[in-house]
């Protein structure tokens, strides 16, 4: 199985303010990863139903179930770090639904790391990626339709967007991107 890469930068390596995608360290990063992720935790609340679960245990196991999710194909789960800080996180997902030529892509961030861009180039870098891997057709980025600034990832990177997929009591809105070769919808992720 071809996997994605490790680390993917999105500026030169160490160039000032420079962006980067890499996979997490569940230990060294677990006290950082904490600091972010409880100072973002009420941003995140209404539209991570994880968020409301948070405990530091919680995400200590979180990280210390990467490497065995990224082995399985289910996760590949990288920090977004900015200027050498975590600020967030991003990945490509397979649940249990996910058609076997598709994948999903999520991100998240601190709120102080908004406004800037990062979100966008971080899915533009996944799509990709994730375009490249063997048997993957499609991406998608599903999000609830109350969420504008998630919506506006797909919609700036040219995902076109998909009937909405019936969630609970809800649905959700679904964007995708396919290989071009394809030919079956979707432009360029650029
Ligand atoms: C979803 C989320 C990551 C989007 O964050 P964001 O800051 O809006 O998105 P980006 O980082 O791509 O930044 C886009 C903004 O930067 C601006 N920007 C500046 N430089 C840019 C660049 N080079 N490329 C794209 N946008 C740029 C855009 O104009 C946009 O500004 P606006 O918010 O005034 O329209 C963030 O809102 C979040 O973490 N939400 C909580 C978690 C969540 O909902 N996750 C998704 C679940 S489906």
């Amino acid at each position: 199985m071809s996997l994605p890469p490790q680390v993917v930068h999105l500026d030169a390596p160490d160039a000032p303010g420079g962006l980067t995608l890499r996979r997490f360290e569940a230990e060294a990063d677990l006290p950082e990863f904490l600091r972010v992720l409880e100072e973002s935790l009420e941003h995140l609340r209404p539209w991570m139903p994880w968020a409301a679960e948070h405990t530091p245990a919680a995400a200590r196991r979180f990280l210390a179930d990467r490497p065995a999710r990224w082995a399985s194909g289910e996760a590949y789960t990288y920090a977004i770090v900015l200027d050498g800080a975590i600020v967030g996180s991003c990945g490509l997902y397979r649940h249990e639904d996910t058609p076997a030529d598709g994948i999903e892509i999520g991100y998240w961030l601190h709120p102080a790391a908004t406004g800037r861009g990062v979100a966008t180039r971080a899915a533009r870098a996944l799509a990709e990626e994730a375009l490249r891997l063997p048997g993957v057709d499609h991406v998608e980025i599903v999000h609830d339709p109350a969420n504008r600034a998630s919506g506006a990832v797909p919609d700036r990177l040219g995902f076109t967007e998909r009937p909405r997929r019936p969630a609970g009591a809800g649905e959700l809105r679904v964007w995708r991107l396919c290989r071009p070769s394809s030919g079956s919808g979707g432009r360029s992720a650029g």
